[in-house]
């Protein structure tokens, strides 16, 4: 039978000298079989092995028979203690969030009506958890009697990242049993507990050190309680709440904790409410008030968003042609050639997933500031308490500066990132070529030159690729994998693999102009340009995305990212590369002034003391309205929607586009890249998510007012025009 095979149930006294000690188990065999549950008696106990993978997600057909074995142990005499495992992977993922949409997850018996029969039995029931134990699968295990959990184990109520609550009783009875500020902790960030993190907190009542003896501590336990008589309840435990009562203001002061992060997020709030109820309603009230607000958020916008976004998240792992079972390529070492921006954050992501890597530059000066960088940066993020001094200088350690090419010889895998420059990155390539190891992968970070013309300088362009990080490459979670013309699939299967390795959200793009990030970013930008020659401020602008949900606005972003980066890719960029449009000359005359942005404390905005609080300048818009008047533009006042509308919506058709040409798969594709390389708000679910939210036929209709005023630029693209036709969704959408 599949999925077992990782705790076989023993059938032999373990230890026959010393039974009194341990648990002498019996095995008499399977009692009955389901399609997702096997139900077997081991000695007195009833063994419940939930089996349905590949993560055990509570489905209808998995919680009736789930409620048919628990009913059958309840009313068995011969069974005096109940145990509940997970076989395969792990214990369970939680509610099957398929099914939330079609409402199936309110069908009888519910994950609710499942825990209170476990919580009301007679009889001891524990939980023995091993991999994960999430959402509704911990709720379950918080209504057993007892739990016992495997060393490496992760238990968490991630609903939250759904744009959900708890909805099984998670916000009541897990405050019950690890207090108050320890649940809020836990259920508002959606982050797991390690078993041994929840074992100090009480929450697990025993760990084991490995998956092979789980079990049996479960059934050992489950006896012991048995015999201890009635089994304690988790909603009658109050002793954890009651500290909290005496501190009320904790709730507004978690509120006020978490404004920054959770800005414009529902779930959160309403996480912190449900918790707050468990304070002051009694337990049956208190888990309604759960349930009702679990249904609110699940039919909500928000959640259809961020469940979108965790399904777009495992769809980008599945590429077209591309096996499951594709050989990926062994990376033990890696080096990166320019210690620059790019390069400087790309060796700390190797570092930080604990890969050895070499780093190379031009002259000894450069490799010297590219490593102080490096070790600036290990060293903020020790004194903000992220990282121990010891794990810093472990990772340094891992970093080998070298001005010997010849070293690179050794990777297994190789990323370029020097200037942007063609003829430097080919004669890279070449001398890549004749050094490195025949199994090698070579990659580019460059960001807009092509791929194909790179890999043609070498005898392998089936090894080459693209790895488009996003600054600083150590922060930002996006990596573009670019597939070039050759690049074959075990090449790409090993950049899928290492970007998960290095904590990336990988996106698989074909070869074009600038991929698809910065290729809908352009758009963006030019009309936040044209906006302002239009009568707009930047600060008005940057208000409305803002208010979008972006961390910052158009403006704020390019002062971040440095005046002079846009300035010099503007400089190199062919008039075929930007289709002869139109661009304001506005960002070149501030880059002119000297005002590079942030770094020089003066850009579109000016900065304070702290250098990144923007300030508005007279100067800018001194230079605004000028530009404005030799332009001949009688300067007017400009509706924030309108600003909405002209930023967002070229974005979006620039999308379109991207689909039509096939250089991603599937819109949420395109969600993907601006929720992790330029913020874009989770609770929208992505630009195109967005866009289908709004109806095409509105955005279609809206590009096409725009289209007719302002004729030279933001044409419908075919593809948004006929879905709006048909009336569908970029996500319905798939390549013909
Ligand atoms: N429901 C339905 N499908 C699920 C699922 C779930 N809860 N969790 C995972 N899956 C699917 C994935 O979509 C994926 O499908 P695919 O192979 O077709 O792409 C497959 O299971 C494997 O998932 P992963 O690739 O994510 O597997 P990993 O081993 O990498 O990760 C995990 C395992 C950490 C458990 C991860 O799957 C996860 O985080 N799952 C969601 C956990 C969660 O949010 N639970 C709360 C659900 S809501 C709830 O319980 C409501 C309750 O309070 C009432
Ligand atoms: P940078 O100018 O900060 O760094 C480039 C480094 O390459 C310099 O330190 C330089 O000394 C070094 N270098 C030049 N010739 C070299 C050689 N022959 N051997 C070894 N090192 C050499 O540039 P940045 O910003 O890091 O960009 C690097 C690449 O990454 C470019 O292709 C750029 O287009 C791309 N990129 C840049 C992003 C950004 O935001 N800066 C974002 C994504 C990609």
């Amino acid at each position: 039978m599949p999925g077992f095979a990782h705790h076989a149930i023993p059938n032999v006294t373990r230890d026959p000298l010393n039974a009194s000690t341990a648990l002498v188990v019996l095995y008499t065999g399977p009692v009955s079989m389901s399609e997702s549950i096997r139900y077997e008696h081991i000695n007195s106990v009833g063994l419940i092995t939930l089996d349905n993978p590949p993560v055990n997600a509570f489905s209808l057909a998995l919680r009736v028979s789930l409620r048919d074995a628990l009913t059958q142990a309840i009313e068995d005499d011969g069974v005096t203690a109940i145990v509940i495992t997970g076989g395969g992977r792990m214990f369970s993922a939680g509610a099957d969030i398929t099914e939330f949409d079609s409402g199936v997850s309110n069908q009888s018996p519910t994950l609710p009506e499942l825990i209170e029969l476990v919580e009301n039995a007679p009889k001891p029931v524990v939980a023995a958890i091993h991999g994960n134990a999430m959402g509704g699968g911990c709720e379950l295990c918080l209504g057993c009697h007892g739990r016992v959990a495997a060393s490496g184990t992760k238990i968490g109520l991630p609903e939250v990242t759904l744009g959900i609550v708890p909805g099984a009783g998670g916000t009541q009875r897990m405050p019950r049993l690890i207090g108050v500020p320890a649940a809020l902790n836990m259920i508002v960030s959606g982050k797991p507990l390690t078993a041994e993190q929840a074992h100090k907190l009480g929450l697990i009542d025993e760990l084991t050190d490995s998956e092979t003896n789980l079990v049996e501590s479960g059934l050992s336990l489950a006896l012991q309680l048995a015999e201890l008589g009635d089994p304690v309840r988790t909603r009658d435990r109050d002793e954890r709440l009651a500290e909290a009562r005496d501190e009320p203001e904790l709730f507004d002061q978690f509120r006020r904790k978490i404004a920054h992060r959770a800005r414009g997020f529902e779930a959160p709030y309403a996480c912190i409410e449900c918790v707050e109820a468990a304070l002051w309603k009694p337990f049956s009230e208190g888990v309604l008030f759960e349930r009702e607000t679990f249904q609110r958020c699940r039919k909500s916008l928000q959640s259809k968003a961020q469940r979108h976004v965790f399904f777009a998240e495992r769809q980008a792992r599945k590429v077209q042609g591309l096996a499951s079972d594709t050989t990926v390529l062994q990376v033990t070492r890696a080096a990166v050639l320019g210690c620059g921006t790019m390069g400087g954050g790309i060796a700390m992501c190797f570092a930080n997933a604990g890969i050895r890597v070499t780093v190379t530059e031009s002259t000894q000066d450069a490799l010297d500031r590219g490593m102080d960088m490096i070790k600036k940066n290990y060293h903020a993020t020790v004194s903000k308490g992220r990282l121990s001094r010891e794990d810093a200088e472990a990772r340094l350690a891992l970093i080998e500066p070298t001005l010997d090419f010849e070293t690179v010889g050794n990777a297994d895998f190789v990323i370029e990132a020097v200037f942007e420059n063609m003829d430097l990155k080919k004669d890279i390539f070449a001398r890549l070529d004749s050094v490195c190891h025949s199994n090698a992968v070579l990659a580019t970070n460059t960001s807009s030159l092509d791929i194909n013309d790179i890999a043609a300088v070498t005898s392998r362009p089936e090894q080459v690729l693209g790895t488009h990080f996003f600054s600083p490459a150590n922060v930002m979670r996006l990596l573009e994998i670019v597939r070039g013309s050759q690049t074959s699939p075990e090449v790409l299967a090993t950049a899928m693999s290492l970007s998960q390795r290095l904590q990336k959200v990988g996106v698989v793009v074909g070869v074009c102009d600038s991929f698809a990030a910065n290729r809908m970013l352009y758009p963006y930008t030019r009309q936040a340009e044209f906006l302002v020659e239009e009568g707009a401020l930047p600060e008005q602008v940057d208000r409305v995305l803002y208010d979008l949900g972006f961390p910052m606005g158009p403006f704020a972003m390019s002062d971040l990212a440095g005046l002079d980066v846009g300035y010099k890719i503007r400089q190199h960029r062919e008039p075929s590369q930007t289709k002869n449009l139109r661009h304001s000359t506005i960002a070149d005359q501030l880059y002119e002034l000297g005002r590079y942005g942030q770094k020089t404390r003066a850009g579109w905005y000016q900065y304070g003391e702290d250098g990144r609080t923007p300030v508005s300048d007279p100067e800018v818009t001194q230079t605004i309205i000028a530009t404005s008047e030799k332009l001949g533009i009688d300067r007017t006042e400009i509706p924030d929607e309108e600003i909405l509308q002209r930023c967002m919506y070229p974005l979006i058709n620039e999308g379109a586009r991207i689909l039509e040409e096939g250089i991603v798969e599937r819109s949420s594709d395109l969600d993907l890249v601006w929720l992790y390389g330029y913020g874009f708000p989770r609770y929208r679910g992505g630009p195109m998510f967005w866009a289908d939210s709004l109806g095409l036929a509105h955005v279609y209709e809206t590009m096409k007012n725009f289209h007719d005023i302002h004729p030279d630029w933001l044409e419908p693209a075919p593809l948004l025009e006929q879905l709006a036709r048909e009336g569908k969704t970029f996500g319905e959408w798939r390549a013909p």
